[in-house]
C-alpha cells in the first residue's frame, strides 16, 4: 500500500489542532506535518515553521518529507479580516496559490481547502441554501472564499490537481479556540457558562447561522478527502449542514444544564456579516456524492462541550 505523507498548513489553527491529531491517528505520527508560523511549546511530533505566503519554503517541506496531499487551512477570517482588507486578500490568496502551484509542480495527489458559508450573500436564499446560487459575499474574507473556490475548480480542470473543499459552516469545539471569525461567539458563550460567568454577545439574538460540532467537521474532512475520485462531482466546493440557531436558542440549550446561565446583547460589526449569511444550508450534493450525515445537534453537541470544557477548567456545573 502506498504511504501519505501529509502537510497540514495553519496547523495550530482552531480546526489544524484537532485536524492534526485526526490524521495522525489515521497515517501514523512520523507520516504526518504540522506546520504554522510559529510553533507551540506543548507540540508532539513533526512541525515544521512555515509563512505559507513563502512558496520557496512550502517547496522545500513537501520535496523533504515527499508530501502526497496538503490541508490547507491558513486564512485570515472574516471578522479580523475586515480590519485591514487588502492584507486579508494578500494572504488568502498568496497561501492559495503558493500551495496550488507546489502542488501541481510536485505531484502532490490531493490537495484540502476549506470555503465556507461567508461565500454567500444577501443574493442567495437564506434558507435552504443551494448549492449552486449567485455569490455576492459581503467580506473580504468571503471573496477570497469564492474566487479560492473557482481556483480550485481551475487547477482540477487544467491541471488535473484533486482539490477538494467544504464550505464549512461555523465550527464549535472545546479543543481550541477560534481565530477572529464571526460564528465564535458560539465557542466562547460554552467557556463563560462553565466558568460561571454572564456572556455579552456581539450579535443580535435572533441571528440563526449554520454551525457544525468540531467532531463532525473532522469526519466531514476525512471522508471527503477518503472518497474515490469519481464520487466528487463538485470541484468548487460542497455545501456542508448540520444544525443552525441563534443566541437565545443556543443559551436555552446551555441553560437546560446550567440554569444559573445569563446572556446579554451588545451586537458589534459583526452584526451586519452574520445577516448576510445564510440561516441554513442545503447540502444534499455531499449526501448524495460521498454519503456526508451529520450525528450532532446543538443539545447532543451542548452535552458534550459542557462536560468537556468542565473538565478542562476543572469546574463543577
Ligand atoms: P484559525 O484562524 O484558527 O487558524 C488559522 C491558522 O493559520 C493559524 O494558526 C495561523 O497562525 C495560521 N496562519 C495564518 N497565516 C499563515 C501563513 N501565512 N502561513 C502559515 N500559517 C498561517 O482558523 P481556523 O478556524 O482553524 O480555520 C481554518 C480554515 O478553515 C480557514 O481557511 C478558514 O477560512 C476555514 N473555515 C473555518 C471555519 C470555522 O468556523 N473555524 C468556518 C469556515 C471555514
Ligand atoms: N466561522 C467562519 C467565520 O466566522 C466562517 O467561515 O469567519
Amino acid at each position: 500500500m502506498k504511504v501519505e505523507n501529509i502537510l497540514v498548513i495553519g496547523a495550530n489553527g482552531q480546526i489544524g489542532s484537532v485536524l492534526t491529531q485526526e490524521l495522525k491517528k489515521k497515517f501514523g505520527n512520523e507520516n504526518v506535518v504540522a506546520s504554522d508560523l510559529r510553533v507551540k511549546p506543548d507540540f508532539e511530533g513533526v512541525f515544521e515553521i512555515l509563512d505559507a505566503t513563502d512558496k520557496d519554503v512550502i517547496e522545500q517541506i513537501v520535496v523533504k518529507y515527499e508530501i502526497t496531499q496538503i490541508y490547507h487551512l491558513a486564512a485570515i477570517l472574516s471578522a479580523k479580516g475586515e480590519e485591514n482588507p487588502l492584507s486579508t486578500w494578500e494572504i488568502n490568496m498568496k497561501t492559495m496559490f503558493n500551495v496550488f502551484e507546489v502542488s501541481r509542480l510536485n505531484n502532490v495527489d490531493k490537495v484540502f481547502f476549506p470555503s465556507s458559508i461567508g461565500v454567500f450573500g444577501d443574493a442567495a436564499l437564506a434558507d435552504a441554501t443551494p448549492q449552486s446560487t449567485f455569490l455576492n459575499p459581503s467580506t473580504v474574507y468571503g471573496i477570497s472564499k469564492a474566487a479560492g473556490e473557482n481556483w480550485s475548480q481551475y487547477y482540477f480542470e487544467r491541471y488535473e490537481l484533486d482539490i477538494r473543499s467544504l464550505r464549512y459552516p461555523g465550527i464549535i469545539g472545546y479543543q481550541s479556540l477560534p481565530g477572529g471569525g464571526t460564528t465564535d461567539y458560539a465557542v466562547d458563550i460554552y467557556h463563560k457558562a462553565v466558568n460561571g460567568e454572564e456572556f455579552v454577545c456581539f450579535l443580535e439574538e435572533n441571528t440563526v447561522l449554520p454551525m457544525i460540532f468540531m467532531d463532525d467537521a473532522i469526519r466531514a474532512t476525512i471522508e471527503l478527502m477518503d472518497s474515490p475520485k469519481e464520487n466528487i462531482k463538485t470541484r468548487t466546493s460542497y455545501n456542508l449542514a448540520s444544525m443552525s440557531f441563534s443566541p437565545d436558542e443556543i443559551a436555552a440549550a446551555i441553560q437546560e444544564v446550567i440554569p444559573s446561565f445569563k446572556i446579554s446583547y451588545e451586537p458589534d460589526f459583526r452584526q451586519e456579516i452574520a445577516a448576510s449569511w445564510p440561516k441554513s444550508i442545503d447540502d444534499s450534493e455531499a449526501r448524495i456524492d460521498w454519503g456526508w450525515k451529520p450525528k450532532y445537534n446543538l443539545d447532543s453537541m451542548s452535552k458534550v462541550m459542557i462536560e468537556k470544557l468542565s473538565e478542562q477548567y476543572n469546574t463543577v456545573v
